[in-house]
C-alpha cells in the first residue's frame, strides 16, 4: 500500500468527506471533492512521475494542462475515504493536450475520477480566472438547501435573499449570494458548463434536485461555505415546521450594517435599500 499520511491535502480530503458524510449530505456515494495540488504539494506523496493509467476527459481541459488534482472516485462512498484513501481517492495530472486525467497515485483497486469530473474541472478552469488562490472544488447533497429547490422559485435574487436573513454569518460569508442553474442531467459536459458559468460571478451554485458545488481556497473554506449556507436552509426549514409565520426578521438595513462592519461587498442586484 502506498503511504500517503505527509500530504496534509489528503488528509483534508478525507477529513471533508467524512464530515460532510456525518451531516447527512453523502448517502451512498453522492458527493465528490477535487482539490487542485502545486508542485510542492506533490512531494508528500511517494514517486508520482509514473502515469498508471489514464482516463478521457470528453472535453478540452487544456487551461489545466499539466495540473494535478487530488480527486474522489465514481462510485465511492464519502464514508469509505477516511478509511481507505488510496482507493477511493486518486490524484491525476492533466496531460498536456488536456484530453486525458493520467493517474499518478491511489485509485488502487481500479476506480476512475468522479462523474462529475468535468463540471469540477470546467469550475476550476472559471475559478483561476477570477482567484488563482482558489483551489478546492466539493460538491455534496445538502438536504434543507435541496429542499428549497422544491418549495422556493428558482430565483436567485430571491433565495440569496432568504439565506442571508436566516443568520448574520450568510452575508458575510456569501456575500455574492448563490448561482442557479435549471435543473440538468449530473455528469454531463452541458450541466458542467452551465455550472462553471455561474462560477463566474458565485462561489456557490445550486444544483436544483440534487445538491449545490461550492468552490473555496482550502478545504476547511469550502466546507465551511457549503456548512453555512446548509445551516441558513436549514434554520428557514425550523422556521416552517414552527408554523412558518416570522415575527421578525434581519431588515436590508441591518445586511448593509453587517456588510459594513465586516468589510464584504453584498451582491447589488440583491441588496434592497431603505427597507
Ligand atoms: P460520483 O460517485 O461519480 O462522484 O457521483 C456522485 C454524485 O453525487 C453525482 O452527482
Ligand atoms: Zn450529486
Amino acid at each position: 500500500m502506498t503511504l500517503f499520511s505527509e500530504s496534509k491535502y489528503l488528509k483534508d480530503l478525507c477529513d471533508i468527506t467524512f464530515s460532510s458524510y456525518e451531516h447527512g449530505w453523502d448517502e451512498r456515494n453522492g458527493g465528490n471533492v477535487s482539490i487542485r495540488l502545486t508542485e510542492d504539494d506533490l512531494s508528500d506523496f511517494d514517486d508520482v512521475s509514473e502515469t498508471k493509467r489514464e482516463y478521457d476527459l470528453g472535453f478540452d481541459a487544456s487551461a489545466v494542462s499539466g495540473q494535478y488534482f487530488l480527486v474522489t472516485g465514481s462510485g465511492r462512498y464519502f464514508r469509505n475515504v477516511i478509511k481507505r484513501p488510496e482507493l477511493d481517492a486518486g490524484l491525476v495530472r492533466i496531460s498536456d493536450d488536456g484530453s486525458k486525467a493520467e493517474l499518478r497515485w491511489g485509485f488502487e483497486d481500479g476506480a476512475h475520477p468522479t462523474s462529475e469530473f468535468p463540471t469540477h474541472l470546467m469550475s476550476h478552469i472559471e475559478r483561476l480566472k477570477a482567484d488563482s488562490s482558489q483551489r478546492v472544488v466539493m460538491h455534496c447533497h445538502p438536504t434543507n438547501f435541496v429542499a428549497l429547490s422544491f418549495t422556493q422559485d428558482l430565483d436567485e435574487r430571491s433565495i440569496s435573499r432568504l439565506l442571508w436573513k436566516m443568520q448574520a454569518e450568510s452575508l458575510v460569508v456569501f456575500p455574492e449570494g448563490i448561482g442557479i442553474i435549471p435543473y440538468m442531467t449530473p455528469g454531463t459536459n452541458e450541466i458542467g458548463k452551465a455550472t462553471a458559468a455561474k462560477m463566474a460571478d458565485y462561489r456557490v451554485v445550486m444544483w436544483p434536485h440534487h445538491g449545490i458545488f461550492a468552490v473555496g481556497s482550502d478545504p476547511d473554506e469550502t466546507y465551511g461555505l457549503i456548512e453555512t449556507v446548509e445551516k441558513a436552509a436549514l434554520i428557514y426549514s425550523q422556521i416552517c415546521a414552527q408554523g412558518g409565520s416570522v415575527k421578525q426578521e434581519i431588515t436590508d438595513e441591518q445586511l448593509h450594517e453587517l456588510a459594513d462592519a465586516f468589510g464584504v461587498t453584498g451582491n447589488p442586484e440583491f441588496l434592497d435599500w431603505n427597507k
